[in-house]
């Protein structure tokens, strides 16, 4: 599959087989984490990646996982972060979501369902993990086997606002 069918046929999975994800796919996983670019290079993001059992309980304490047997918690370092300096603005959320962005597309193009979780108590998230005050959870990364029926990779259209709401040349 080329990138725009990986990526047409990703969809949020919620619902997923008992099935563990194999070490070699969680490190292609990773990997693609790992080359994602960041503000300036400066990486302020870290994963803490949960599969034992304990650590799924204590995450479904703060999010619904779907079942699945995979979570990547990932955190922005609010410390290391790059900042715009006309406006102050912080990219964490923007470094954390390209990172996630990476993975579910490799989770994809591996073969596996993945859903992107924002739908979860930060703070209850902190606590389990003993986060410290400079790490800000900001996304969850949901993966596994897919049970049921896939979403249509062409669903887009419909599903979608129209390209010409989306797409504007030269001006707004
Ligand atoms: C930033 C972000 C946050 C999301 N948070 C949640 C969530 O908390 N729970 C959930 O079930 N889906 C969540 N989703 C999945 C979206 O609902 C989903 O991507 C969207 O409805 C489009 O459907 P599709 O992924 O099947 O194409 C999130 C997606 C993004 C990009």
């Amino acid at each position: 599959m080329n990138f725009l069918e990986t990526a047409r046929s990703r969809y949020s999975v919620r619902s997923y087989r008992n099935q563990k994800v194999e070490p070699e796919k969680l490190e292609k996983i990773l990997s693609a984490a790992h080359a994602a670019p960041t503000a300036a290079n400066f990486q302020p993001v870290r994963l803490i990646v949960v599969q034992e059992d304990k650590g799924l309980s204590k995450i479904g304490k703060a999010a619904n996982l779907y079942g699945a047997p995979l979570a990547i918690i990932v955190c922005s370092d609010h410390a290391k972060a790059w900042t715009r300096p006309f406006d102050n603005k912080k990219t964490v959320d923007i470094d954390a979501s390209i990172l996630t962005d990476h993975m579910m597309m490799e989770a994809t193009e591996l073969g596996l369902g993945s859903v992107w979780i924002c739908y979860f108590r930060p703070d209850v998230i902190r606590k389990e993990f003993q986060l410290p005050d400079t790490l800000e959870p900001v996304n969850i990364l949901a993966i596994g086997y897919a049970d049921g029926k896939p979403a249509d990779p062409e669903r887009h259209t419909a599903q979608r606002i129209p390209f010409n709401e989306l797409v504007h040349y030269e001006t707004l």
